[in-house]
């Protein structure tokens, strides 16, 4: 065989794969390939912040909360915030709905109760709106774990 037939019969070959529709199990596979990568390339599903921001941020909750330990303003200390049972913090005053919620404070659902403080905790006497920015979320975690979760 020519050279030339060979390259032509080679891509003939190659479009006839190309045309096969993939099997389930091989998009599966595929799948689970891509996700895993994902996982090892984030270690968290939320976006990284900015700490310095983050303490900016803060400022919003610093007339009620502090991040140093046993230092209760209104609000709670945050200090050791992440972990902790929600309105479970010793000596401070919880609407009875913190206490009801059963909360098992993550970032998650730490970003879900501060974007919306009333409608994630009905009944809580925490006076606050609630931080809509997204960046503003993401800068904000980042300072609170830096600054509450013990070393
Ligand atoms: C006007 C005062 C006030 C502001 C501002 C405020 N908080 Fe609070 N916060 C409270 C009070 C009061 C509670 C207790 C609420 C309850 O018992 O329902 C609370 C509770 C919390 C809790 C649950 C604490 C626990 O021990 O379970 C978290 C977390 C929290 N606040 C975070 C924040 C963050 C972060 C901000 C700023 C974005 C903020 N708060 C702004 C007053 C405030």
């Amino acid at each position: 065989m020519r050279p030339d037939h060979l390259t032509h019969s080679l891509t003939l070959k190659r479009r006839k794969i190309a045309q096969q529709p993939m099997s389930e199990g091989k998009i599966m596979k595929l799948t689970t390939i891509a996700l895993s990568t994902l996982l090892a390339l984030t270690t968290s599903a939320f976006a990284e912040g900015d700490i310095k921001k983050g303490k900016k941020v803060f400022k919003k909750c610093a007339a009620c909360h502090t991040v140093k330990d046993g230092k209760h303003k209104l609000g709670p200390s945050l200090f050791g915030i992440f972990g902790r049972t929600a309105g479970t913090v010793e000596g401070v005053k919880y609407s009875d709905a913190m206490i009801a919620s059963g909360i098992v404070w993550d970032e998650a659902n730490m970003r879900e109760f501060l974007t919306k403080p009333k409608d994630y905790i009905k009944g809580t006497s925490m006076a606050f709106g609630g931080i809509k920015k997204e960046q503003q979320m993401d800068d904000l975690i980042a300072y609170m774990k830096d600054k509450t979760i013990p070393e």
